[in-house]
């Protein structure tokens, strides 16, 4: 099978460039801005990559979708705070070149296999939330992070809208991935990772840890092993089974506040031999919404996936704990530091 991923190098892309490398015979064509996390596979014959900004290289995207069996356009910038400093920069970006990618789909008749994104339900009250079922609930226009989820649904209603004029696809919905390489530990901002990368990196720098309204808001936070276990089984089943499905990818079982996360968090790195001091001298400090993000901010207070339909289809579920996820995510930076630090700014990444 010939599969194109475009924003290979981002945490989803890198990740399940590896599984398919090291688990199947496919070949994979990759484009992305940046190069860092996909180094030890640029040498392999069944990995052909091509490093550019898909805004300028259309003819190599339109090209690799005509030629590849299925196309997953992961090529997104996937962070709050962006969603509020740069809303058109999203919509450019998420929406627009993605809906030229998927057009080229429909032209070609290559399968896509769409990321949209927990995000498409917003404050829905629903719990947990269904694919099938439950409304999409976004706050006022003033508050601009619901642009990213704005583009997400209607890019979704597009896929959906295409199907029906022969479009190929399956869309997933990741809750809170998390692993080695998500966004950069390195990057000092407040804001400039998402929660997990964020928290690890203040930790390890010795910063203070800063609770948005508390921490009181949850998340269900899914490793990466389980949501690349998941992607794979819709890649490998091309039939009715996946065909104009969508299916929320999370983890039920991890569902917990920020404030419980943190706490999780401080707990691993106390595990790991020399880093017991600086867990013990860990900061936690609240901040309001408003003064960490700005006033365009709005938040999800829960955020529990619906996992019966991908469950039922793939026999898929998450097998991997928050605190072991986390352990795991923890000894990659400090096994290996150089990968965290050798990344490129968080502000130059533009694929999820
Ligand atoms: C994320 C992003 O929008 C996307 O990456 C993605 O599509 C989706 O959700 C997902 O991964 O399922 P969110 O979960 O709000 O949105 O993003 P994070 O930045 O990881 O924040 C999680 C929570 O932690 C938020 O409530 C945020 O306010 C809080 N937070 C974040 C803090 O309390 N402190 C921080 O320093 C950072």
């Amino acid at each position: 099978m010939k599969v194109v991923i475009i924003g290979v190098n981002g945490f989803i892309g890198h990740s399940l460039l590896a599984r398919i490398l090291n688990t199947t015979d496919w070949e994979v064509f990759g484009t992305d801005l940046n190069s860092d996390r996909i180094q030890p596979w640029l040498n392999s014959s069944r990995f052909h990559f091509e490093q550019g900004d898909i805004r300028k290289c259309r003819n190599w995207v339109n090209h690799h979708v005509c030629i590849a069996d299925v196309a997953l356009p992961l090529a997104a910038c996937a962070r709050p705070s962006e969603y509020i400093r740069d809303p058109i920069a999203i919509f450019e970006l998420d929406f627009e070149e993605n809906l030229g990618i998927v057009r080229e789909c429909l032209r070609h008749d290559t399968r896509v296999i769409f990321p949209s994104t927990s995000e498409v339900y917003g404050m829905s009250r629903d719990m947990p939330f269904n694919e099938e079922t439950s409304a999409f609930v976004f706050g006022p226009i003033a508050k601009q992070r619901w642009i990213y989820a704005s583009c997400k649904q209607l890019l979704d209603r597009l896929l959906w809208a295409y199907g029906e004029q022969g479009l190929q696809f399956t869309i997933f919905r990741p809750f809170n991935w998390f692993g080695p390489n998500l966004d950069n530990v390195d990057a000092p901002g407040h804001g400039s990772s998402r929660v997990v990368a964020q928290f690890l990196g203040h930790l390890l720098r010795r910063e203070t840890i800063r609770l948005v309204e508390g921490g009181r808001q949850k998340r269900c936070f899914t490793y990466i092993d389980d949501g690349i276990d998941a992607l794979m089984r819709i890649l490998a089943q091309r039939d009715e089974t996946t065909a104009g499905r969508i299916f929320n990818i999370g983890n039920p079982g991890a569902h917990v506040s920020i404030r419980d996360l943190a706490h999780t968090m401080i707990r691993v790195l106390s595990e790991f031999p020399g880093h017991t001091e600086i867990a013990q001298n860990a900061a936690i400090q609240e901040i309001s919404a408003t003064e960490y993000y700005g006033a365009g901010y709005q938040d999800t207070e829960d955020r529990v996936p619906d996992i019966t339909n991908i469950r039922t289809a793939l026999g898929w579920f998450p097998r991997v704990s928050l605190t072991e996820g986390l352990r795991r995510m923890t000894a990659f930076y400090l096994q290996d530091p150089a990968v965290a630090c050798s990344a490129n700014s968080a502000s130059a990444r533009l694929s999820i």
